[in-house]
């Protein structure tokens, strides 16, 4: 039997996307198959409260089988082995979301002819509201990218983007949820400095960063737009900005993305 997708990877970025495609119906459980390498992972997939038990029919499997298209979410050290067994599984379209494993290597390491497709997403797709960039090789068609795009959809939002930005998308969205969670960190700290409980601190500045999201992509407004609009002549909001650009706050994150990016160039060779 040819399984509609293969997941190479049942780890927490395969789990994720296995989540997001069959409780959104892209898939029945029955056309979609998880090859995880880790017996122990494997008992942990097949387990009560488990993807295979909450979605009756989802086959977990040791090897890659023979499928329509397949998603490679193994680490990316993993990735060769990954593409060489789908080689000898005869699979034809091929998405890696493999950190910094370009598309030249996934065409070397696949079968000849096989779409090859990359996408970055980020931690958020474990809750289904990834920022997730991808690009396609120079063998793939209209239908794999429109393919591809719906795959990674199931876990949040996907911009098309060529092939040559992909380490500015890990250096920015790839790594950006650690460079929000120091920031919600530090302000959890300032809000006990200054004398609020920890679990207080901690529920207001968790809500404050998601209605702030909430707010830039309900009111499609420009950011700048939203902090002037609750930064009063001489008041409180205004006092506290200007600690931050007495620290050099955004050049920090300037920095942070700089240098995220060229490491990133660094481990993609
Ligand atoms: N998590 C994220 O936020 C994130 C964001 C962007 C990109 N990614 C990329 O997504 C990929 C997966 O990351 P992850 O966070 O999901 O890691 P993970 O939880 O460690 O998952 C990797 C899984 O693949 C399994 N595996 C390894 N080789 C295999 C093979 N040949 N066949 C079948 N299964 C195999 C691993 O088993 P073993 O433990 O036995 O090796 C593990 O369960 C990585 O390449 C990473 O760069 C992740």
């Amino acid at each position: 039997m040819t399984a509609k997708l293969l997941v190479v990877g049942g780890g927490k970025m395969g789990s994720a996307l296995v989540e997001g495609l069959l409780s959104s119906g892209w898939a029945p459980p029955s056309e979609v198959v998880v090859a995880e390498a880790s017996p122990q992972r494997r008992d942990e997939l097949a387990a009560p409260g488990g993807p295979a038990q909450r979605f009756g029919g989802l086959a977990i499997v040791g090897e890659p089988v023979p499928a329509e298209s397949a998603v490679i979410a193994v680490k990316p050290g993993d990735a060769q082995a990954a593409c060489r067994a789908l080689a000898s599984a005869g699979v034809k379209r091929v998405l890696s979301v493999a950190a910094g494993v370009t598309l030249a290597d996934l065409a070397g390491w696949c079968q000849e002819a096989t779409a090859v497709l990359r996408a970055m997403p980020n931690t958020a797709a474990l809750v289904g509201a990834s920022a997730t960039a991808l690009c396609a090789g120079p063998g793939a068609s209209a239908e794999d990218i429109d393919w591809a795009k719906d795959v990674m959809r199931s876990v949040g939002k996907v911009v098309e983007v060529p092939e040559r930005w992909m380490n500015a998308v890990t250096g920015l969205s790839g790594s950006g949820p650690a460079y929000m969670f120091v920031v919600v960190e530090a302000m959890i700290e300032a809000g006990v400095l200054v004398g609020l409980p920890r679990e207080v601190a901690t529920d207001l500045v968790s809500q404050t960063l998601a209605g702030c999201a909430q707010l830039l992509a309900k009111t499609g407004e420009a950011p700048a737009a939203l902090r002037a609009s609750v930064t009063s002549p001489g008041g409180t909001t205004a006092a506290g900005l200007r600690q931050l650009e007495a620290r050099a706050v955004r050049s920090a994150f300037v920095e942070a993305v700089a240098a995220a990016t060229q490491r990133a160039s660094e481990l993609a060779g």
